[in-house]
């Protein structure tokens, strides 16, 4: 596996691909790899010639009093992890070659950040677009990789991808669980251990949540009925429940729309996100 942490040498490399023919597929990362990482590099592999990951934790996507600091980096076992998972490129670049100077030239989600995380994480979703600008103009990637376990993120690059004639593709790939349901996330290795065995309650509670809505088509009892099972099992504090449609994010929950319930709770040291999306054929 090639691992380059300047641009110049990433840039030489995606060149050599182009010229080869070969196709790019891109798996953009924060790192502190897991399983849901390693799913997104073997739909990657099975569709590409070429697989780049990026591992770069953003400081534009955390607010002030957000855990950047605290997020967790372990570059050499992420690097063995990308080379068994059969990445064939590392880009592990330093803040400061991406954010060199500030031009105060900024890019700004629209309506689908003002709900879910967007709603608690000002700024957030403004930062996750700086940075995969920048990473698609660097990696040039045929197609791009992304999970479905932060949906909304997905929902506006996608948004972002088709408003703005990126020559790319997005991809989507089904969250990665534990057996016991819960997503798997590089913040659960803050739970406690009380904690970790109340989280996957938050995947039932959803599921609960949605059979509840297919059955009554009432949204404010769907999200009540999961409010109260991740209320009565956890000692997480719940920042939202909702149910929207997806992938526009609103509460026009006509029939023929995707929906989307998704949930965000808050424990002593970790914030845990997760959603399930029903197609317009309750699947
Ligand atoms: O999903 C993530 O890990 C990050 O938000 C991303 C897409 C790599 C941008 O920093």
């Amino acid at each position: 596996m090639i691992q380059v942490q300047l641009i110049n040498d990433l840039k030489e490399n995606v060149k050599a691909a182009k010229q080869a023919g070969k196709s790019i597929g891109f798996v953009p990362t924060m790192g502190f790899l897991h399983e849901g990482h390693m799913s997104l590099v073997k739909h990657a592999r099975e569709e590409n010639d070429f697989v780049i990951m990026s591992i770069f934790v953003n400081p534009a996507q955390f607010g002030p009093n957000e855990d950047l600091d605290r997020y967790p980096r372990d570059l050499e076992r992420d690097t063995k992890m990308a080379v068994e998972a059969g990445v064939d490129l590392l880009f592990f670049p330093q803040a400061e070659e991406m954010y060199p100077q500030d031009g105060g030239i900024t890019i700004r989600a629209g309506a689908q950040a003002d709900v879910l995380c967007g709603a608690s994480r000002p700024g957030h979703f403004d930062g996750v677009l700086k940075v995969v600008t920048k990473l698609f103009h660097l990696v040039e990637p045929t197609k791009v990789y992304f999970g479905q376990k932060d949906a909304q993120q997905l929902a506006i690059i996608e948004t972002y991808v088709r408003d703005y004639n990126f020559p790319l593709e997005v991809r989507r790939v089904p969250t990665v669980r534990e057996e016991d349901g819960l997503a798997k996330s590089s913040r659960n290795v803050f739970l406690s251990e009380k904690e970790r065995v109340e989280a996957p309650l938050i995947q039932q509670a959803i599921q609960m949540g949605l059979e509840d809505y297919q059955k009554n088509q009432d949204a404010e009892k769907a999200t009540l009925v999961t409010i109260q099972h991740i209320e009565n099992g956890t000692s997480g504090n719940i920042d939202y429940v909702e149910l929207l449609s997806y992938p526009d994010l609103t509460n026009n929950l006509s029939n023929n729309k995707s929906i989307i319930l998704a949930v965000a709770v808050f424990f002593e040291k970790a914030r845990l996100i997760d959603n399930l999306i029903l197609n317009n054929k309750g699947e």
